[in-house]
């Protein structure tokens, strides 16, 4: 498959899925597209982009229906606008939480779920006052894609309340790093609704649906909910449950090099929508830290590359990082903490074990 580099992990075949190698994740601030990581429930559809439409319906006074043609006509009907934002799928680091118990039938990501991104596009927020959206901070705006999930008879779909996505930065976008969405990534529209959990970031979008309810969707209703520590396969109900939105407060460690007298440790990290402030790496455990260098500056989608030196004696060595944000909360210790049993959203210290 597709225009992806050789060392790409790739985790699924069919349908295409996997992400960057974490020696690559911290490398560049914006991830290439060749190696950006793929996540799609269904195979890519084929788009007929003479004949695409987009619909925007529901509860609007204006019903569209934009071809490409309207949506890009540059600055006529809607402004264009560039964001960086990282996506980050919201089961990315669940191969840590396996360690505690099996997670069945999901895909086991390590740190490959994750890239950052200059998205291009128009403002949802623009589109919906072009169809005359109710300004009623209980709707909800649903979106759905041309792929149909085969395993579920479904289109994929999702939704985010209208508050998020009147908020001028969610993006119809059409182009990823200055060239047109590559098919993997949703050519030839998609949404990037930043700082959210990758999922709500619509690929391949063909409806947007405004309606007093959150999408009746299976990924959303069903797939990509969080439940607390104690519900298991079992003794769930998949009415209750949360309902992901806002990526949490991360840090990932990529690489992890030798340097004269110890190591070089670097990795990435992000904080939803706030901002992430500094970033600290631990050699012992959590007992004691060293400050990092941040690489980029503060950004509130964009994700911020660090490097922290280390002097270490040769040996084993188990390296923890923990990123702090704007609000001065950082990570959660321990993986117990952060369990569910989808394997969804772990923000625990990143640790990784190194020969000094
Ligand atoms: N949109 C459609 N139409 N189909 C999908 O399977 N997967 C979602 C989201 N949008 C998906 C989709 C999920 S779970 C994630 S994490 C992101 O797309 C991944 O975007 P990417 O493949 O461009 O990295």
């Amino acid at each position: 498959m597709m225009e992806k580099t050789s060392d790409f992990r790739v985790l699924d075949a069919d349908p295409f899925n996997g992400g960057t190698p974490p020696e690559r994740l911290a490398e560049s601030y914006l991830t290439p597209n060749d190696v950006f990581f793929v996540r799609s429930h269904a195979a890519v559809p084929a788009v007929d982009l003479a004949t695409y439409t987009l619909t925007v319906e529901g509860m609007v006074s204006t019903p569209l229906a934009l071809s490409l043609a309207d949506l890009s006509a540059a600055g006529e009907r809607f402004a264009r606008r560039r964001m960086v934002a990282a996506l980050q799928c919201a089961g990315n680091r669940r191969v840590e939480l396996q360690t505690l118990a099996p997670i069945p039938g999901e895909l086991i990501w390590d740190t490959e779920a994750i890239g950052n991104a200059e998205w291009g596009g128009v403002l949802l927020a623009d589109v919906l006052r072009a169809a005359g959206v109710a300004l009623d901070a209980e709707l909800h705006v649903a979106f759905e894609g041309l792929d149909c999930v085969s395993a579920k008879d479904e289109l994929f779909g999702g939704s985010i309340p209208l508050r998020k996505a009147l908020d001028g930065d969610t993006l119809l976008a059409d182009t990823m790093n200055g060239v047109p969405l590559p098919p993997a990534h949703g050519c030839p529209l998609r949404v990037v609704v930043p700082g959210w959990v990758g999922a709500r970031s619509v690929k391949w979008l063909a409806r947007i649906i405004v309606q007093d309810a959150p999408s009746d969707n299976y990924y959303q209703k069903h797939a990509y909910k969080w439940f607390p520590s104690d519900i298991t396969a079992e003794t769930v109900d998949w009415a209750r449950g949360m309902m992901l939105g806002e990526l949490n407060l991360n840090t990932l460690i990529g690489s992890i090099t030798p340097a004269a007298g110890g190591i070089i440790v670097r990795g990435v990290a992000l904080a939803g929508e706030r901002t992430v402030e500094h970033v600290e790496v631990s050699a012992d455990g959590g007992t004691s830290w060293t400050g990092a260098d941040m690489l980029d500056p503060a950004s509130r989608y964009g994700w911020r590359r660090w490097e922290a030196r280390l002097m270490l004696p040769p040996g084993e060595v188990e390296i923890a990082a923990r990123a702090w944000d704007t609000a001065a909360a950082t990570q959660p210790e321990r993986l117990e903490a952060v369990w569910n049993f989808k394997g969804y959203m772990n923000n625990a210290y990143h640790r990784v074990r190194a020969t000094v």
